[in-house]
């Protein structure tokens, strides 16, 4: 074979998640290049090769994996929901691309709700806006408003974090230091499903029920009653991440936010600055970078009791990988190396492929001792997240 004859590298490698709605359906491009030209195929997370599904499901001739629109009635988990992957192939290899989830949703209509909440005269409160979790994935809260029509904007909008209102990057509405004239307004909450683009106000409207304390309370936890606490939170890189120390007291209590140093039992107070912000018990982290993640811990005091609370925050940073060398011809009987060079976070697991088959191997290097003719080929490695996976491919060519 010629100098210029080389296995499969992926031009156009498809993205972890697609989601789309029934009514647009979705095409996912998949290109490589190679001499000869590799062929694409698509599979599952099997192995096992993808065929047409008449009306649902499509290759079409220059590669693509296609999705028409389609009635609700003709949805197919199989179809549907599903892990697929691109294999491109010629004589010198094949290579397999990252794991695409891929999910059809149904247009649906969901309703969501704002609850009553009850708070203690001069504590925090914060107005939940229940989404139905079938739709949970797809909508977010973009606004509330009071029946007046006075609208709290998010924290996106520049609004400040000094202010009465505030909604968390979370969704909810924290109102600071409530007074028995807070009791009179009742709140909504706006959504918008990112698929559709359709917002859609709640269909309950939700007040504050402010109590008169009798006497000194000690902090109380609301919401997960007795379990553990401990909420784990996830927030890509640069988002904006709120930390809840949902408690209530009287006299008004005291918050402190503390880090624990990795590994140990030790923890720090957390530096609040312009990106890091306390609000009453609440912890706002704008632009989150990956050193933000750790084992965070609440301390609220008042002077009859205290409570703590712990959350673990993990910020992801997209997975990619390279590896080191992307070619090299190797004699035979002699010793090849290969790097798997990766970035991104968490990294759970890191495992390598020859020509599409796993091989067993979960270290950064591949070292092949002695060279035979068997080895020649595409080898890959995978790093890979419970949500995220990314690959790089390389070639090992045997020389004279
Ligand atoms: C998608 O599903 C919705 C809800 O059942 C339906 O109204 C709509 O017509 C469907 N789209 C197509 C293209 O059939
Ligand atoms: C605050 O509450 C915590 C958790 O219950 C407790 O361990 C701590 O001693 C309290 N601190 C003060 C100063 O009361």
């Amino acid at each position: 074979g010629g100098a210029d004859q080389k296995g499969p590298v992926f031009l156009k490698e498809p993205t972890n998640r697609i989601d789309f709605s029934n009514s647009t359906g979705a095409e996912i491009e998949c290109k490589a290049s190679g001499n000869p030209m590799p062929e694409i195929i698509w599979i599952r997370s099997d192995g096992t090769a993808v065929g047409d599904v008449p009306g649902l499901r499509q290759i079409s001739s220059d590669g693509k994996l296609v999705f028409p629109p389609f009635r609700a009635e003709d949805y197919r988990q199989e179809v549907h929901a599903q892990v697929y992957a691109c294999l491109a192939r010629n004589q010198f290899g094949s290579i397999i691309s990252r794991d695409v989830h891929v999910r059809a949703v149904v247009q649906q209509f969901y309703e969501s709700e704002v609850n009553n909440e009850y708070v203690i005269r001069g504590n925090a409160a914060v107005l939940k806006c229940s989404i139905p979790s079938f739709v949970a994935d797809f909508v977010q809260v973009v606004s509330w408003q009071d029946e007046e029509g006075q609208l709290y904007g998010s924290l996106g909008d520049q609004q400040g974090t000094d202010g009465k209102y505030l909604v968390l990057p979370s969704g909810e509405l924290h109102i600071r230091e409530v007074g028995p004239e807070d009791g009179y307004k009742s709140y909504q909450c706006r959504t918008k499903h990112r698929l559709t683009g359709e917002t859609r106000l709640s269909a309950t409207k939700g007040r504050l029920v402010i109590t008169e304390p009798v006497g000194s309370v000690s902090p109380q936890l609301s919401g997960n009653g007795n379990q553990e606490h401990i909420t784990l939170t996830r927030v890509p890189k640069m988002g904006s991440v709120t930390l809840m120390c949902p408690a209530q007291a009287y006299p008004v209590p005291f918050f402190r936010w503390y880090k624990f140093i990795e590994g140990t039992t030790r923890k720090q107070a957390v530096v609040l600055n312009d990106r890091v912000k306390q609000v009453s018990g609440t912890l706002i982290i704008k632009d989150a970078v990956v050193e933000d993640s750790g084992k965070y811990l609440c301390v609220v005091n008042n002077s009859v009791g205290g409570e703590s609370v712990e959350t673990v925050l993990t910020v992801t940073a997209p997975l990619s990988a390279k590896i080191d060398p992307p070619t090299q011809t190797v004699d035979f009987g002699r010793p090849a190396v290969f790097t798997c060079q990766y970035t991104g976070n968490p990294i759970k697991t890191v495992s390598w492929m020859k020509d599409g088959k796993a091989i067993g191997h979960s270290e950064p290097v591949l070292r092949i001792e002695s060279v035979k003719k068997e080895d020649k080929g595409m080898y890959q490695c995978f790093v890979r997240n419970d949500q995220e996976s990314a690959e790089a491919s390389a070639e090992l060519k045997l020389g004279g």
